[in-house]
């Protein structure tokens, strides 16, 4: 079996969803996130604002490359903005099979309102923020996936389910 990758937006549910899947089917969780903070001994946000996106995005691209070719099977979820890079896209679409948790901006809006821990959102008008990115990257993420899941109403049970059928 492929590992299986979430990708979708922040506050999507990625990291939720995929404990649950990865404890349902058996095998590791595994956060790309995480994997970054414990290289880099800090948190994204610092690195963000210290070394700017495009050094994020590198080694976003080297980690899931890495992860993606770790042996045996696992249950993947990857950072929001994993989608922006064609090879990232080509990696996880080839290397895994993909899931899109997809949400509106108004129901991630309402999940992180009161989040701080996301450099992206840190903005006046984060509603606004959300429903760019999302305009932006919804056919990135669907481009990537082998399956769309609309995790807006559902609950993480339910997706849970869906995704298990989906495999
Ligand atoms: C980002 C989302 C974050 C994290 C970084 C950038 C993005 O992950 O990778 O802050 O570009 O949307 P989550 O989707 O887990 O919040």
């Amino acid at each position: 079996m492929k590992p299986i990758a979430l990708v979708g937006m922040p506050g999507g549910g990625k990291s939720t969803v995929g404990k649950q899947l990865a404890r349902q089917i058996g095998v590791p969780f595994v956060d790309s996130d995480h994997e970054i903070e414990q290289r880099i001994g800090g948190s994204i946000k610092q690195f963000f604002e210290q070394q700017g996106e495009e050094a994020f995005r590198d080694l976003e691209t080297e980690t899931i490359a890495e992860l993606i070719a770790r042996p045996g099977d696992c249950v993947l979820a990857t950072g929001g903005g994993a989608v922006l890079r064609e090879r990232n896209r080509q990696m996880l679409h080839e290397g895994a099979t993909v899931l899109y948790l997809r949400s509106t901006p108004e129901d991630l809006f309402r999940r992180l309102r009161h989040d701080t821990t996301r450099p992206l959102l840190q903005v006046k008008d984060p509603l606004a923020k959300l429903r760019e990115l999302h305009q932006q990257r919804d056919p990135l993420y669907r481009r990537c996936a082998h399956f769309v899941l609309e995790s807006a109403r559902p609950s993480v049970h339910a997706l849970v389910n869906m995704a298990l059928m989906q495999l």
